[in-house]
């Protein structure tokens, strides 16, 4: 089947009425209704399936081994996001395999096509939980303890989907048997428009990482309260707000997009507010600059209401520059298609620092991401697993 074919075979899965686009959330029902869509689907293909250690789905042409060449991406999504942010790396991947094995192919190296959960963080605030977790770079004390909305820990979710919280950790046997990893993914940016070519190579990532700043107030009654006597925790978390728009300059980025009142009620003056903070920069140093002009500010507004504030690093990953040998031959291998850096995070930037990792990058002619007009082209997506099935064989074969 063809990618877009694939693509529509799960767009009724987790759609979200609100926003529009798709909301499936790690362990939550559409996430799970995916996971076994994509072991059906990996059966048909003939990939025999197993299920790591921290809930990773792998599909394996060959036996599982040493320098495998491991494709694929993830199927869950932020709330209201797109149609390709991971999913177009799992259905290319597929495609890819079709395409391989229809042409007679036969890798001298073990091929998998992996599943990574929780990578947007939509539901537990840590991205790529499971490439994390397996890479040893996310302590699983730590994970299994943190919470969605409602207060759901990472653990019970887990263990109410069916899996092993108590495994979850570093996976040396799983690590040890990627010999390279390449995620295909929709662009999320103009990068490609802007180079009239449907599919690129990803050169490097931004620093990037999540704070969650806790302001803390008098709960009270929004009439009966004077404005004298407040300490509101809204103030300082809005000049939180304006402070990183002021602060994020020269390239770097700063966001609020989740802003969590407790109670949240109308008439209601919060006791605290959680502010969730996604900075991203150059490079660290840029990056924690960054967060400390935000933390400053953020600071001096809460004294201001007489509120307290804590901040509390939720994740972190530095600048990623991909494997430039392993860039080069890809983007040589693929008729000279353009590198170019992304500010967003991946799969494949996790494992960046432990194997030769790379990414293609097709073209999505909205430049949105994040957001339900992310799109990629019929053609373009097609482009994209025709050149990531020739990736994979050039890979599967050398040795
Ligand atoms: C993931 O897509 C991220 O960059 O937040
Ligand atoms: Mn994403
Ligand atoms: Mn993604």
């Amino acid at each position: 089947m063809t990618t877009t074919g694939l693509l529509r075979t799960i767009s009724g899965v987790g759609t979200d009425r609100g926003r529009g686009g798709y909301s499936r959330h790690g362990f939550a029902k559409a996430e799970l209704e995916l996971r076994d869509w994509f072991i059906a689907e990996a059966g048909w293909c003939g990939l025999d399936v197993e299920v790591d250690r921290n809930s990773n789905i792998w599909a394996w042409w060959g036996d599982p081994g040493p320098d495998a060449v491991v494709t694929g991406s993830h199927l869950d999504s932020v709330p209201g996001g797109g149609a390709f942010d991971g999913p177009l790396g799992v259905v290319s991947a597929l495609a890819a395999v079709e395409a391989m094995r229809s042409k007679g192919f036969q890798p001298a190296k073990p091929l998998a096509v992996v599943v990574f959960a929780e990578e947007e963080g939509g539901r537990f605030g840590v991205p790529c939980l499971g490439s994390r977790l397996l890479t040893g770079s996310l302590d699983p004390a730590a994970a299994l303890g943190l919470t969605d909305n409602s207060g759901v820990t990472l653990a019970d979710a887990a263990e109410t989907a069916g899996f092993d919280p108590a495994a979850f950790g570093r996976d040396t046997e799983a690590l040890s048997r990627i010999g390279c990893f390449i995620e295909l993914h929709v662009e999320q940016g103009r990068g490609l428009i802007e180079l009239d070519a449907p599919v690129g190579v990803a050169s490097s990532i931004m620093a990037h990482g999540r704070w969650r700043f806790r302001f803390t107030g008098e709960g009270n009654h929004a009439g009966a309260t004077p404005i004298a006597d407040r300490r509101d925790p809204m103030l300082p978390a809005s000049q939180l707000v304006l402070a990183a728009r002021r602060a994020a300059t020269g390239g770097a980025r700063a966001t609020v997009g989740r802003l969590v009142p407790n109670p949240g009620g109308t008439n209601v003056i919060a006791s605290t507010v959680d502010v969730w903070l996604d900075a991203r920069a150059e490079n660290d140093a840029s990056t924690r600059d960054l967060v400390e002009k935000i933390t400053s500010a953020a600071t001096v507004a809460a004294a201001d209401e007489g509120c307290a504030v804590t901040v509390t690093e939720e994740s972190y990953g530095d600048t990623v520059i991909f494997d430039p040998a392993l860039r080069d031959d890809l983007s040589r291998m693929l008729g000279g298609v353009p590198a170019l850096p992304t500010g967003a995070g991946h799969d494949a930037g996790v494992l960046a620092a432990h194997v030769p990792a790379a990414m293609l990058f097709v073209r999505n002619p909205t430049g949105v991401s994040h957001a339900p007009a992310e799109h990629a082209e019929p053609a373009d997506c097609e482009a994209g697993a025709v050149a990531l099935a020739s990736v994979l064989e050039h890979l599967a074969r050398s040795s």
